[in-house]
């Protein structure tokens, strides 16, 4: 569906050069929900952005549907551009216009007749539960209705993509929520392909198939999200994770004494509500100390990390590091 290829992007900036996206490679395949997250000037809005050519590329190919739109002439950009809606954190609608004239807008300039828009923006309020605000202003709605009407305005053209640049930043937990449940309800009935962008590791959780961790602009990890929790690569990856600074845990673990093997286990599924700790403690002549950890729900199945010190004889510790890789969990010498 979406094709990436060695795609970079940098601005001038005086006499320097910023390099905001350095040989980004990615697949999105149809009716995926793509995350990419990264912390704040990753790059991540400028990605996004050279995939409807709100920004453009300085190098590499972007293919959609089999089009290269990185060589459109502007014809050809406008017809590509109307198969992708976008949402921004703070929800951009024209604050002189009604919800009703926000949603109809993009139907206007496509030039559809005033009785086909209406019928139009009617099914998209009632989809996105808004009916009842069709003659509020932006400003007298509350931040979730706000990215609804965003949403249906997106959706006015029947796009086969949707792109959000964090979408949910803006709103508080249950909002964020909500938003996530209707854009995952919009992907399975108009099997839409969406590309969401966050900082969140939880709306990557919630509803991405698959996620990417981008950092000063390079693409360092990715995989499918379950996948992903359990075995985390990069230390990126294991902060975004663990929703904490894994990065200052680990290296403060680390910078204390200790006198036997430390291991991080990350396991998934089943794996995490078996006793394999006890069990590994039983079989071999160790002892194990619980240093830090984490479980988390995702998509119904629970991942998450230990870190253990094992105390005993070398050979024993050997012994138990193998059967533990062998209960379906990725083990670490750390
Ligand atoms: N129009 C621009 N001109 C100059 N530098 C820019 C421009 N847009 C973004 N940048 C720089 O590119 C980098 C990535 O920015 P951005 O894509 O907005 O990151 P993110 O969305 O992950 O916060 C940052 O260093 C930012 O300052
Ligand atoms: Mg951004």
């Amino acid at each position: 569906m979406i094709t990436i290829e060695n795609l970079s992007k940098s601005f001038e900036n005086g006499d320097d050069k910023i390099w905001a996206v350095k040989n980004v490679n990615l697949h999105v395949n149809e009716g995926e929900i793509f995350g990419i997250i990264g912390l704040s000037g990753a790059g991540k809005s400028t990605l996004i952005r050279c995939l409807n050519r709100l920004e453009e590329p300085t190098e590499g190919k972007i293919t959609i549907d089999g089009v290269d739109i990185t060589n459109l002439d502007k014809s050809g950009l406008r017809r590509v551009r109307k198969d992708i809606g976008m949402i921004f954190q703070h929800f951009n609608l024209l604050s002189q216009k009604t919800v009703y004239e926000n949603i109809a807008f993009p139907l206007e300039l496509e030039g559809m007749s005033k009785s086909e828009i209406k019928s139009r923006v009617n099914t998209l309020l009632d989809y996105v539960e808004l009916v009842d605000k069709k003659d509020s202003y932006p400003s007298q709605l509350s931040g979730g209705q706000k990215q609804r009407v965003a949403i249906a305005r997106a959706l006015a053209n029947n796009p086969k993509i949707l792109l959000s640049d964090e979408g949910t930043s803006a709103l508080d937990p249950k909002t964020t929520k909500s938003i996530l449940d209707l854009l995952n309800r919009i992907r399975k009935e108009f099997n839409l392909t969406i590309v969401l962008i966050t900082h969140q590791m939880e709306v990557v959780k919630d509803i991405c198939d698959k996620v990417a961790i981008i950092e000063d602009g390079e693409i360092i990890e990715s995989n499918k999200v379950d996948e992903l929790f359990r075995n985390p690569k990069t230390k990126t990856a294991n902060a975004f994770i663990s929703g904490l600074d894994f990065n200052i845990e680990e290296e403060s673990i680390k910078s204390r004494e200790f006198k036997g093997t430390l291991i991080r286990l990350s396991y998934l599924g089943d794996s995490a509500k078996e006793p394999i700790v006890s069990k590994m403690v039983k079989n071999f002549n160790i002892h194990a100390n619980i240093l830090s950890g984490n479980i988390n729900e995702l998509m119904s199945t629970s991942v998450g990390y230990l870190i253990l010190e094992l105390l005993g004889d070398d050979n024993e510790i050997k012994n138990a590091i193998a059967y533990l890789k062998n209960q379906n969990v990725s083990v670490e010498v750390i």
